[in-house]
């Protein structure tokens, strides 16, 4: 109990009250008394926040204990007050009904002082007790909501790193399956040439010694057309052979993009592979379709040295950063006509201050607002409806610039309605 806290009495029998209040008062107990309910709810009106216990008699003019508890009960100054009844009525269901009214217990006339006292010191206890486990709950809820909502935000994080995660390793795997079949094909193409030369020479031989074959095979020479089909069949086995090359590059590439390196070291790697294996990704989304034109990408790549790099967390920045643009494109293709989409990718080294690269996209779309701006970077802020955007692609893309690569800087401009440039610094 507290230097200005104190005991309340309510009892209508004098007798009653200063026997109490002698006892209370020896024991080094502040009291205050009222005489019935009503005067006692007046007082609390005005003192409830001082109030530790109030001592309650039950049968007295006006209204009763019973009433009078009800009261304080329902009153949220006064709810959390402990009430101890005092009864002359040693009958159980006095008790009872006082109880369930919201009392913590009763003592019953005539008192005995030292139970009384007992009584009291055990609920004083447990109200201090209650209220410190009330103020450490309210600080335990605080610390779970705090928790919770950076926990979401990692969780969203760790989806779309996952997502990433699970696209890399699908990529990787149908990276894989195409190699051997290309390989075949890249390996079949060199000999099935040569065997067409020798088919060829035979047949040369064939009409050189023998001018003037069968009609039948006469015949079949025009009808087959055989000079023709073996000229395009050279051809033919040529354009399959660059085509399987191709194939076979872009499996390179895809796997160069899947490159899982969340290892903890970083490697020597080519940026410009990374960018273009991205590119490659993202090739359906550059294509025209309907009435859109297709997003030109112009490339100026300057004479970057390997980096030392965690290739795939690049290769994420290099999505993230794209398809911002891509997004931002679209959006300016919406509202214009005659328009030109454009993504510039400029890569450069630079000597000073020190030894770095830079690697900048700009496009030409919808640009930003100072507002947005100010926020880009604010993890799961977006400005997309939530279908298409989680807010995360850049606060991703500047943990890895900037704490994985560090001192890597990722920086914007921006103008709106003009387009926006995303500049990536990385120590080399
Ligand atoms: N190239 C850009 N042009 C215009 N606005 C951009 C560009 N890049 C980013 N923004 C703005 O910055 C916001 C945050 O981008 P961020 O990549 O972090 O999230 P998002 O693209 O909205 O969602 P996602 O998590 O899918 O990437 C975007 O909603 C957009 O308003
Ligand atoms: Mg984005």
């Amino acid at each position: 109990m507290s230097d200005t806290s104190f005991i309340l009495i309510v009892d209508d029998n004098p007798t009653n009250l200063s026997v109490l209040a002698q006892t209370l008062r020896s024991e080094g107990f502040a009291i205050r008394i009222a005489p019935d309910g009503v005067s006692a709810l007046q007082q609390l009106e005005e003192v409830f926040s001082s109030v530790a216990l109030i001592l309650l008699d039950v049968q007295m003019p006006g209204i009763d204990g019973f009433e009078t508890c009800r009261r304080l009960k329902a009153n949220p100054n006064t709810h959390d007050i402990p009430v101890i009844f005092m009864t002359a009525l040693a009958d159980t269901e006095s008790k009872v009904k006082g109880l369930s009214l919201g009392a913590v217990d009763y003592i019953t006339k005539p008192f005995e002082g030292e139970e009384v006292l007992a009584r009291i010191r055990i609920h004083l206890q447990m109200r201090e007790l209650t209220k410190q486990l009330q103020g450490w709950n309210a600080l335990l809820e605080q610390r779970v909501q705090e928790r919770t909502s950076a926990l979401q935000s990692t969780q969203v994080q760790l989806v779309q790193q996952e997502k990433f995660a699970t696209i890399g390793q699908l990529v990787a795997g149908v990276a894989h399956e195409i190699n051997n079949p290309v390989g075949c094909i890249v390996n079949n193409v060199a000999p099935a040439h040569q065997y067409l030369n020798s088919l060829t020479k035979v047949i040369g031989l064939y009409q050189k010694h023998y001018p003037d074959p069968e009609d039948e095979i006469q015949q079949a020479l025009i009808d087959e057309d055989i000079d023709f089909a073996l000229e395009d069949l050279a051809n033919l086995l040529q354009s399959v052979q660059v085509s399987a090359l191709r194939i076979k590059d872009i499996s390179v590439s895809l796997r160069s993009f899947s490159r899982n390196d969340s290892s903890t070291t970083k490697v020597l790697a080519d940026v410009h592979e990374g960018i273009d294996s991205t590119l490659l990704i993202l090739q359906h989304r550059l294509k025209p379709s309907g009435k859109r034109p297709a997003i030109q990408v112009i490339k100026q790549y300057g004479d970057l040295p390997q980096v030392k790099c965690y290739p795939g967390l690049l290769n994420q920045v290099c999505m993230n950063l794209l398809a911002n643009a891509i997004e931002a494109l679209e959006e300016a293709m919406e509202n214009k006509e005659d328009f030109t989409p454009q993504i510039h990718i400029y890569t450069q080294v630079n000597n000073t201050p020190t030894p770095s690269i830079t690697i900048l996209f700009a496009d030409n779309g919808i640009g930003m607002s100072e507002s947005v701006k100010q926020r880009l970077f604010e993890p799961l802020f977006t400005t997309k409806p939530p279908d298409k955007g989680t807010g995360l692609g850049l606060s991703i893309a500047r943990q890895i610039i900037e704490d994985k690569h560090f001192p890597g800087c990722l920086s914007c401009k921006s103008q709106l309605g003009q387009g926006t440039e995303f500049i990536i610094t990385l120590p080399v």
